[in-house]
């Protein structure tokens, strides 16, 4: 739909004069760049940093609240807060309280403390599963997941949806071609065991596809997010969750939840939030505040299953569990940022602010005669380049724009606007206030007008 109004040479000009002002206004983040160069593979720490629509990425000297300061000297609103690692404000006070303590006590002993307890009363409380597991990042907490799913099963297969992302977990890097066979997704890096072999891919909000992937019992597990969110946000149709937790429990295939991006929707994520009743849920990210903390948890009926079926002399080498999973440091800071930060108060601040960007961000699009769309799930929002909401995971990806979106991205980090570098993704955390909500909205309706305007 972009395509029929937007005008490409136009948006290559554009582009090529918000480069050089980038590159301009950030002297000191490029010579850190080039240095970085030397001892860093492409001049960064991890991949997915070369991926921001700057020719460089801005460095950071601090970052507080809803707030960074570039080497360079320029306050950025941020509203990728770290891809949701720091959903809960750069450095909230009391996770920081907690950590210092937490540091003169000991870091890591590989033996309980009782923050460990608090953590897995408070992720009950919100989740309803009852018993947790701790992990290091999402990814590991799925692949633990997953792992479990199989043993207590004894079934080989996993579903996922098209589109999904999980963190990188073999079996989740799995999409359909456009013959419908499962294949690795598009740059899969040196592809894993055959995704064919241990995956199932269904559309999102596809009850038949599901059904007919649960059918023979071979799948073990069903991990899903609730709504997609790493495609673009996708919400559930009425009544689609309600059918896979039916076909999930009708076939003994357990019903994993990941809520490492859906905790938007609120304190308990969708889970809380809907009324869902998952057998597992993981969640990572957010949790520690910034401090690597992910945890998986189990229904009553699964912990009874799993419990004890490990023999202890196994426990250790089995493919589950981490040497810093679970370490003293990590849930002294999920704690404080379950227990002080990432509140039911916060949220009840944070989800109106997503509801003005979305207002703000649809007003423009209709006063200027814009057809793309905004999507929004709790404290999160997004704006699509297509009139309607998607759908599937295809459907969002077919209207994906990677030039349009690296323009809209650049020309907001040049007005000291950090959006997240995938898709059009923007989050509140409990310190991002109304005018920073604003200065994007003022920002997006300039880059339109810039795009589209006959001026
Ligand atoms: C839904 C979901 N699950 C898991 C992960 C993996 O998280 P991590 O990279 O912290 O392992 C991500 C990362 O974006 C995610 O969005």
């Amino acid at each position: 739909m972009a395509d029929r109004v937007l005008d490409r040479a136009r948006l290559a000009g554009l582009m090529a004069r918000e480069r050089e002002r980038f590159a301009a206004e950030h002297p000191r983040s490029a010579a850190l760049f080039d240095q970085g160069r030397a001892s860093l593979l492409d001049g960064v720490p991890m991949p997915w940093m070369v991926k921001w629509a700057s020719p460089f990425p801005p460095f950071v000297e601090s970052a507080s609240g809803a707030h960074f300061r570039c080497v360079d000297g320029h306050d950025y609103v941020d509203f990728c807060l770290g891809d949701t690692g720091a959903m809960a404000g750069h450095g909230p006070a009391p996770t920081i309280a907690a950590v210092e303590r937490q540091l003169r006590k000991g870091i890591t002993h590989m033996l309980p403390t009782e923050d460990a307890a608090w953590v897995g009363e408070e992720l009950t409380r919100r989740f309803g599963v009852g018993s947790w597991q701790f992990a290091l990042s999402a990814s590991d907490a799925n692949r633990w997941s997953l792992r479990l799913a199989r043993h207590m099963t004894g079934r080989p297969k996993v579903v996922v949806h098209d589109h999904c992302y999980h963190g990188s977990v073999d079996e989740a890097i799995a999409m359909l071609d456009d013959a419908g066979r499962v294949v690795p997704v598009r740059g899969s890096v040196g592809p894993q065991v055959d995704v064919a072999q241990t995956t199932r891919v269904v559309d999102f909000n596809d009850v038949a596809g599901l059904e007919s992937a649960l059918a023979d019992g071979e799948v073990a597990a069903v991990l899903i997010e609730p709504a997609l969110t790493n495609v673009g946000i996708v919400l559930p149709e009425p009544g689609y969750l309600d059918a896979v937790r039916e076909i999930t429990r009708r076939t003994g295939t357990i019903l994993i939840i990941d809520e490492t991006h859906t905790i938007c929707a609120g304190p308990g994520g969708a889970t809380g939030a809907w009324g869902l009743e998952p057998d597992m849920v993981v969640i990572g990210k957010t949790i520690g505040g910034g401090i690597p903390s992910a945890a998986y948890g189990f229904s009553p009926e699964l912990a009874a299953r799993v419990s004890g079926s490990i023999d202890v002399e196994d426990s250790d080498v089995g493919g589950v569990g981490g040497t810093l999973a679970g370490y003293a440091l990590s849930l002294a800071a999920t704690r404080a940022t379950l227990g002080e930060v990432l509140t039911t108060a916060a949220f009840e601040r944070m989800i109106p602010l997503a509801e003005r960007w979305e207002a703000g961000v649809s007003a423009v699009l209709r006063e200027l005669g814009v057809p793309w769309h905004v999507t929004r799930l709790g404290a999160r929002a997004e704006y699509h380049f297509m009139p309607t909401p998607p759908r599937t995971g295809a459907e969002q990806w077919a209207n994906a724009d990677p030039d349009l979106e690296r323009f809209l991205h650049l020309w907001a980090m040049n007005r000291r606007v950090l959006m997240t570098p995938f898709h059009n993704m923007a989050l509140m955390s409990p310190a991002t206030a109304a005018p920073d909500v604003d200065r994007h909205t003022e920002v997006f309706r300039e880059a339109i007008e810039a795009l589209f305007s006959d001026g």
